[in-house]
């Protein structure tokens, strides 16, 4: 499909990533249509998005009139023949495999042929996700970062069978969305999260062993290294169940026991310590 032809977007699944997402495409002046499961994530999700766009408005990024058009060009949706009309669909469902290629088969039916699939997979094999659907040549990955609005990266992923109109269409869709994409190999972790999460795991591995609190491991390496957040911090504010997720596929994907998930992570997260959206993880969040 030409990139000029894409003006419609379906964005599935309405979290963390999946509300930024549609927060950037109708920002730019896109129609989204906004699906997840039930109306409820719907609602938090479009009061997130209004929030943020209050926050570009105080920054003096966005003119406080366009905050109304913006809002009215998604579409909030839970039933999933909506999506039929959109030009390109990204799937932004928690990573776990069978959920994802089942949500992108389920799409795959209702999109009209020539209509591109993508998946902000943080670390999924996009060769694999491809193959749920019976467009891989039209398929690709789009790993968004987090705050999406804010963080300029877009990684994309060719699937082995992704078409070069379909990278093409996707390299030029970030431009218009003034970010700017890196293209990596369909490889697990990609880049971005096989360096990252190594690094968020060993901080875990820092608390469990009692050689720091999480307060120092980030102190450590906030004015230490010169990072913005500290692992933990930035583990709390990523999800502690999508650091664990993403984890286990690098372990599975590389079979390498250095991937092995800090037993603490998979602790915390059992009981339900998710991070900044649960109100506690590694740092307690009041408000919540
Ligand atoms: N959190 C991050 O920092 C981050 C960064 C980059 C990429 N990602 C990736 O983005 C994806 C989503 O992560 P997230 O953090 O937004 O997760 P999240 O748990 O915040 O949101 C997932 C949403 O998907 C919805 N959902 C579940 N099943 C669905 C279905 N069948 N149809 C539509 N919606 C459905 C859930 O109700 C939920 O609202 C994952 O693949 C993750 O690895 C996350």
């Amino acid at each position: 499909m030409n990139p000029e032809g894409i003006r419609t977007i379906a964005v599935l699944g309405g979290g963390t990533m999946g509300n930024g997402i549609a927060h950037v495409f109708a920002r730019y002046g896109y129609t989204v249509i906004l699906r997840d499961v039930e109306r409820q994530f719907l609602e938090r999700a479009v009061e997130n998005i209004s929030k943020n766009l209050d926050r570009e408005i105080r920054k003096g990024k966005l003119a406080d009139g366009e905050k109304a058009a913006i809002l009215g060009r998604i579409d909030a949706v839970t039933d999933l023949d909506s999506i039929s009309r959109a030009d390109l669909a990204i799937e932004a469902v928690p990573e776990q495999l069978e959920l994802k290629r089942r949500v992108l088969g389920e799409a795959d039916r209702v999109l009209r042929p020539e209509a591109i699939l993508a998946t902000n997979t943080s670390s999924i094999s996009v060769t694999a996700l491809a193959a749920a659907t019976q467009r891989p040549e039209r398929f690709i990955g789009m790993h968004f970062m987090n705050p999406v609005p804010i963080m300029p990266l877009v990684e994309v992923i060719r699937g082995l069978q992704t078409s070069d109109e379909t990278f093409e269409a996707a390299m030029s869709l970030c431009k218009k969305l003034e970010k700017t994409p890196v293209a990596v190999a369909d490889s697990p972790g990609f880049v971005s999260n096989r360096v990252l999460m190594p690094l968020i795991n060993e901080a875990a591995f820092c608390v469990m062993e009692g050689v720091a609190t999480p307060d120092a491991v980030d102190n450590v390496m906030k004015l230490g290294m010169n990072h913005p957040m500290g692992p933990l911090e930035l583990a709390d504010f990523i999800g502690l169940d999508v650091c664990l997720d993403i984890m286990e596929v690098m372990l599975e994907g590389f079979g390498d026991p250095k991937f092995r998930p800090c037993p603490l992570l998979k602790k915390m997260v059992a009981a339900g310590w998710l991070g900044k959206k649960s109100g506690r993880g590694f740092h307690v969040y009041g408000g919540n």
